[in-house]
């Protein structure tokens, strides 16, 4: 990563920051995840015990992202244009799987959880771009193996995607901001914390105080596609952080 001078911004985003565009949030009062128990459709175990009902699942949440209606929001535009105007580096670290930071224009995007237009051959490991349907007997177009591919999301289990970086980025930080995140998914919910012992000012956005609310410097409460906006603003004024 090259560093342009102090000024080093890390964005930790949640299903908060898509709730705007449409898109549901996970834990809901129900507790259950758009109808469903994590364990049913978002662990390796799941996939191996009813590989029909997970592709479902992924399936129609794809479905549900290439909506027309489905937009990046202010938020996502205001972060995009954060990017583009700040004097030092501004990294996004999502956990969502959606598609809107990259269609607002965020380039120095993690996606930490995987993507939803992303699948992967448990075979042969070879990626695609995905924007269809996938079923159990889809073949993969590298190795001609059926029923191999899976969504290329990190389930419950398995290893968040180039944490390595993430950690780094977290280290060199001066503002940490949690955007629409409840705080209840490792390692993400710890961020907070590395950052701030390694020296950074967090500041949390959230309709609500999420889980690890009392760890923040600050925290503002309001809609991301309100708050993000003027907070970006803000800092673009202001530029001292
Ligand atoms: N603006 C800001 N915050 C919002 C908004 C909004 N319009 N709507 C909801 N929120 C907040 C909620 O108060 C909650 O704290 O967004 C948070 C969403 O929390 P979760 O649904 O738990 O989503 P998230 O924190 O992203 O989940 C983390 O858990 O299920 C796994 O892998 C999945 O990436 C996901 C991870």
């Amino acid at each position: 990563m090259t560093r342009k001078s102090a000024g080093n911004i890390v964005i930790l985003t949640g299903a908060g920051i898509s709730a705007d565009s449409g898109i549901q949030t996970f834990r809901g009062s129900d507790g259950l995840w758009c109808g469903h128990r994590v364990e049913d459709v978002a662990t390796p175990e799941a996939f191996r015990a009813n590989p029909a009902l997970v592709q479902d699942f992924y399936n129609r949440r794809r479905r549900q992202l290439l909506e027309p209606s489905i937009q990046p929001n202010a938020a996502h535009i205001a972060l995009a244009e954060l990017e583009k105007n700040w004097r030092g580096d501004i990294t996004i670290v999502t956990q969502n799987i959606d598609d809107l930071h990259d269609r607002a224009g965020n380039k120095n995007l993690i996606h930490m959880h995987g993507e939803l237009l992303s699948v992967f051959c448990n075979k042969c490991e070879t990626r695609f771009h995905c924007r269809e349907d996938v079923t159990t007997d889809h073949v993969c177009a590298n190795c001609q193996e059926t029923g191999t591919v899976r969504p290329d999301i990190v389930w419950f289990g398995e290893m968040p995607y180039r944490m390595d970086e993430i950690y780094e980025a977290l280290s060199y930080c001066d503002l940490f901001i949690a955007i629409g995140t409840s705080g209840h998914v490792y390692p993400a919910a710890g961020f907070v914390a590395h950052a701030g012992l390694n020296g950074a000012k967090t500041v949390e956005i959230n309709i609500e105080e999420s889980q690890v609310a009392s760890v923040f410097d600050e925290h503002i409460s309001g809609r991301a596609a309100e708050t993000v906006p003027e907070y970006v603003k803000q800092l673009l004024t202001y530029p001292d952080i």
